[in-house]
């Protein structure tokens, strides 16, 4: 089981994970996150869970995750900046752990925009990010993130799109050290996107990114189309070219590369 002591002894960071409340089984560490006020979880807390019943991934799908093998967690946050850099922040969420991933296990991982990490070309981390506002616009917001660490199966279904980090390397992966770097780098890069101008961090996150100039398929909630991935947009947006030469840029949605 995931310790708390051992989190905090390896902990780096100032804020992130300072606060931390383990639970063995929950509905989803977002859902609960989000009920708590600023004064029992404030900026930087952790909500982790062993297994979570009712897990949720983006666009109204579910997260399935085996118990007691994988890194299931929200992080709490009361961003300071404004509602441009917030919506970086699924940028930064993908490159803190792309970045933590490689550290710890030596292999190369991919972002996928927005907020998904890849090796070999298949999932191996999630985000959701949920906001809730006050008088002033987004107040909190709540960054979920599943890791597939050292579960082996996974479903048919998903076979092909779905890996581990203990698929992909081969070996035990110790989840505490994971999820401290994972803080660390998260923690790094929030403090970047706070005091500098996101041209930096764009740039990193493209470094790391597969999409750019290959063929997908866009996903929206009733219909998806074919197109070319272009570029990053300074707030966060993907650009991207249609069949009929047209260019947009879009904010939600999924993608999918064209092979996948
Ligand atoms: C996705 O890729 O669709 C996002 C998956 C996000 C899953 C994580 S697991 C911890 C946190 N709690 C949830 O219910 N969801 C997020």
């Amino acid at each position: 089981m995931i310790n708390k002591e051992a989190i905090l002894a390896a902990l780096l960071g100032k804020s992130f994970g300072r606060n931390v409340i383990i639970f063995e089984t929950i509905d989803s560490t977002n859902t609960y996150s989000k009920s708590l006020d600023k004064n029992s979880a404030p900026h930087g807390t952790v909500v982790i869970a062993e297994e979570q019943t009712s897990g949720r991934g983006r666009l109204q799908r579910e997260w399935v995750a085996a118990k007691g093998m994988n890194l299931l967690f929200s992080v709490i946050l009361y961003p300071e900046f404004n509602v441009e850099k917030i919506a970086l922040l699924p940028l930064i969420g993908s490159l803190a752990v792309a970045d933590a991933i490689d550290k710890v296990t030596g292999l190369s991982s991919t972002c996928k925009w927005p907020n998904d990490v890849l090796i070999n070309q298949k999932k191996v981390c999630g985000m959701l990010l949920e906001s809730s506002s006050g008088e002033s616009g987004i107040e909190k917001i709540v960054l979920g993130i599943g890791v597939n660490v050292n579960q082996q199966e996974f479903p048919r279904d998903l076979l092909t799109k779905a890996t581990s980090l203990r698929n992909e390397c081969g070996r035990t992966i110790d989840r505490t050290i994971l999820v401290s770097i994972i803080l660390e780098e998260l923690e790094n890069r929030y403090e970047q996107l706070s005091h500098f101008s996101p041209q930096q961090l764009l740039q990193e996150w493209k470094l790391k990114a597969l999409l750019f100039g290959k063929k997908i398929t866009v996903l929206e909630s009733q219909s998806s189309y074919a197109a070319t991935a272009i570029d990053i947009a300074d707030d966060g947006g993907l650009i991207i070219q249609t069949e009929d030469g047209s260019k947009r840029k879009i904010f939600a949605g999924d993608v999918r590369l064209a092979y996948n």
